[in-house]
């Protein structure tokens, strides 16, 4: 099976990218052949600071070695390295409605949240997205809840250049983790957390002491009991999920460990426990910052791989579509 998926080079990876995304890949690509892809160019749709991008992707390839990518076993890549992404954008751009664009959730909510800055890119984002993985024959997209739609999108337009232009891409399908797929903002568990909004997030590499501070000022509901009921306790159910998935335990055993006890208890374990988790990644992520011509190293090698692939894909497109 050939795996692929993206992740944006916008911020530091926080804990539901982990839990709704990166966790799986670190799985999969013991048996499957991954390919990952850092997507800097859909991160150009919302405002961004050109100076430190270049750091930015940088540090967003460290953060995956960090969790333990392998660039034996995974392909990372650029996206912007490989050019056959933008060109077959072009050419799915031509078969997209645009009001499918239009409907899309993610548009809705980053227009309401950029309201200067409406571009068309954020609008055909999610055809960029389709070219990313229709370009490798995909099998399997591994994602968080808020990325379905898009995939939905994606298989919409590979079909109907089936039906158009004859049998060219393969159908992919979407993975969402049963737990995880949507972890909570910190600061408001009614809202996902998000690397757009940074007091949302705990981060990968967030340091003891602020894991404490964020985890002990994490908002939860009123009431005292540790139990999971996302309706009325959505702060409390969004940490459970967070200590069920870190420590590997169901959340009804953690329900029973934590009967009769407060939430400052169950949060003083919980932030104990992500400080012990996430030291691993810390460590490796030091050693990796220093290490800058052997990380874009592999970058470049990623490139090339994807690129072989890609063209292929791409040439076969361009045939079909009654191009010279
Ligand atoms: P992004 O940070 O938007 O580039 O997302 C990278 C991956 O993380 C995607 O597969 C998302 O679906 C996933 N993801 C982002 N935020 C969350 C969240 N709060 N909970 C679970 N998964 C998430
Ligand atoms: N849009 C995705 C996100 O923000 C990132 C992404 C870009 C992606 N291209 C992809 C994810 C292809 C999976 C497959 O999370």
């Amino acid at each position: 099976m050939r795996i692929f998926s993206g992740i944006q080079p916008t911020g530091q990876l926080h804990i539901g990218n982990y839990l709704g995304a990166t966790k799986q890949w670190v799985e999969l690509q013991k048996n499957q052949e991954c390919i990952f892809s850092i997507v800097d160019l859909h991160s150009l749709t919302i405002p961004y600071d050109p100076i430190n991008f270049q750091k930015k992707i940088m540090e967003t390839a460290i953060a995956h070695l960090a969790i333990g990518i392998e660039p034996e076993k995974s392909l990372l890549f650029v996206q912007s390295q490989v050019k056959e992404h933008t060109e077959l954008t072009w050419l799915l751009n031509t078969i997209c409605p645009v009001g499918e664009l239009q409907r899309m959730t993610q548009y809705k909510e980053k227009s309401r949240q950029f309201k200067k800055n409406i571009n068309a890119g954020l609008l055909n984002y999610p055809i960029l997205m389709a070219a990313d993985i229709l370009l490798y024959q995909t099998d399997i997209v591994p994602i968080g809840k808020d990325q379905k739609q898009h995939l939905e999108l994606t298989k919409m337009l590979a079909k109907k250049f089936n039906q158009k232009f004859g049998e060219t891409f393969k159908i992919p399908k979407t993975q969402i983790p049963k737990i995880g797929a949507k972890i909570m903002a910190l600061n408001n568990p009614k809202k996902k957390m998000s690397k757009s909004i940074p007091q949302s997030c705990l981060f990968l590499f967030d340091e003891p002491k602020t894991i404490r501070k964020k985890i002990m000022s994490a908002v939860t509901d009123t009431g005292k009991t540790i139990k999971y009921d996302l309706k009325r306790k959505p702060g409390i159910s969004n940490l459970l999920t967070i200590y069920s998935l870190f420590s590997e335990k169901p959340v009804k055993e953690l329900e029973k460990k934590f009967k009769g006890k407060g939430y400052a208890e169950f949060k003083k374990q919980l932030a104990e426990l992500l400080i012990v988790k996430l030291e691993p990644f810390q460590r490796k992520r030091k050693e990796l910052v220093a290490r800058e011509v052997y990380i874009k190293e592999i970058l470049n090698q990623g490139a090339k791989k994807a690129q072989t692939i890609a063209r292929t894909t791409l040439q076969q497109v361009k045939q079909k579509m009654g191009l010279l």
